[in-house]
């Protein structure tokens, strides 16, 4: 819920220029309500399917947010030990995490199965093995679900594509009947589901409703054979507009496709959405610092950089950039750059955008999901604070970092 009221952006009922003069820039902040009803929008259009929304922590991790969707009724999709301490230290329910990833570690898997997770994504023959142990030396029976590889193209940025044959993830399809089968000699294991996940912003689900397809038909052939098979885990991965103009799956038409493939197979559906939950919930707020130009090149440079929002780099990604209060100056083309050594380091290249000078605040859009958790401290820049907002209030979530911070755990 970001929005112009006459020259000021709003976050809800606050205003964001004051927001930033208060907590300084460079600052994340997120909508609480876009948050909260854009998983309902999940929930909702589930209605009577049975149904778990495991929001995939790994969007974003912060406590405040995950406390957010816990309270709402979220299960959660992790992929480390960390992200299942940050679900339990929110208030998170346990029985209702999916532990997803190709790399999980003994000390991972005895973490989660101590808090008797609801089941784990395995995506290895030897992760089977290795879960079947620890279960065993516990004395408990863990759930699995295998996820499969179905080799279709979630036709996405290569990095975040994960649905393909050559990719390291799952199990490839065609062998999943056997290796459950094998899994029946694993007398720890219970076969819960089938699962997997193609890939992260698409924009086109036919892909994503492909593999279900090909999980659904899977599933029958299993319990025909005498699986236990309960629920089918479809993952994440619908997209959201990062572009004006740009279509984005919408989430009650998408969850109506699945309906008509999975009402009748009594079985449960699980989703583990992340960037379609957040990801339009949050900006990343920024204030100028300079303007420049080299040769015919305009820039803006401004206090947020590369370690606070890596995706415009790492994946040529595009965020919308406006202000936080509208100058009435003519627009400009221009490169938006941080303070960072090199020159991968910019939120924006060649974009034709509000001018904004030394001081004005601008906002990155979009950037609630694999914003602030893939920040870093490179080039020994303190990591911004978070703040979420909540009707006409605000708080801060997270507290900027000091240089004390930087340093924890070092000695000279
Ligand atoms: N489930 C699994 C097993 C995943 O690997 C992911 C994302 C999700 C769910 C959530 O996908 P979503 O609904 O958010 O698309 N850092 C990249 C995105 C990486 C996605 C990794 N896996 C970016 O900034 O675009």
């Amino acid at each position: 819920m970001f929005s112009y009221s006459d020259n000021d952006l709003y976050c809800e009922q606050v205003a964001l220029a004051d927001l930033a003069a208060h907590v300084g820039t460079p600052a994340y902040v997120y909508s609480s309500q876009t948050i909260l009803s854009n998983y309902r929008a999940y929930d909702e259009a589930f209605g009577a399917l049975p149904h778990t929304v495991c929001y995939a922590v790994k969007a974003n991790s912060s406590l405040a947010v995950l406390a957010l969707l816990a309270k709402a009724g979220a299960g959660f999709d992790i992929v480390s030990g960390g992200e299942l301490a940050r679900v339990l230290a929110s208030g998170g329910d346990a029985s209702r995490v999916v532990f997803s990833g190709v790399g999980k570690t003994a000390a991972e898997v005895e973490y989660a199965l101590g808090h008797g997770i609801h089941s784990f994504n395995c995506e290895s023959e030897p992760e089977l093995v290795l879960l079947d142990a620890m279960a065993a030396r516990r004395g408990v029976k863990a759930g699995f679900s295998i996820r499969v590889n179905p080799d279709v193209d979630a036709v996405t940025h290569p990095y975040i594509a994960t649905g393909l044959g050559q990719h390291k993830f799952g199990i490839a399809i065609e062998r999943a009947r056997a290796v459950y089968e094998r899994a029946r000699a694993y007398t720890n294991l219970s076969a819960e589901g089938v699962s997997c996940h193609i890939g992260s912003q698409i924009l086109d689900a036919s892909p994503i409703l492909e593999a279900v397809d090909m999980l659904v038909e899977l599933a029958r052939q299993l319990r025909a054979e005498g699986a236990p098979v309960r629920h089918l885990d479809l993952g994440g991965g619908l997209g959201i507009s990062y572009r004006p103009g740009e279509k984005a799956p919408g989430v009650a038409q998408f969850v109506e496709g699945l309906h008509a493939k999975l009402r009748d197979t009594g079985l449960e559906v699980m989703v583990e959405p992340g960037r379609s939950i957040v990801g339009a919930a949050g900006m990343l707020l920024t204030r100028v610092l300079y303007r420049k130009q080299n040769g015919a090149k305009e820039f803006i440079v401004v206090d947020a950089a590369m370690n606070d929002l890596i995706r415009p780099a790492l994946y040529h990604a595009h965020h919308e950039i406006v202000p936080l209060r509208k100058n009435g100056l003519p627009p400009v083309t221009a490169d938006v750059v941080g303070p960072i050594c090199e020159s991968g380091d910019f939120l924006a290249r060649d974009r034709l955008m509000a001018n904004a000078m030394p001081g004005d605040y601008l906002a990155v859009c979009a950037a609630g999901a694999y914003g602030f958790v893939q920040s870093s401290n490179y080039n020994s820049r303190p990591r911004a604070p978070e703040v979420l907002v909540e009707g006409a209030g605000y708080r801060v979530i997270r507290r900027r970092e000091t240089y004390l911070d930087l340093m924890r755990g070092e000695t000279v």
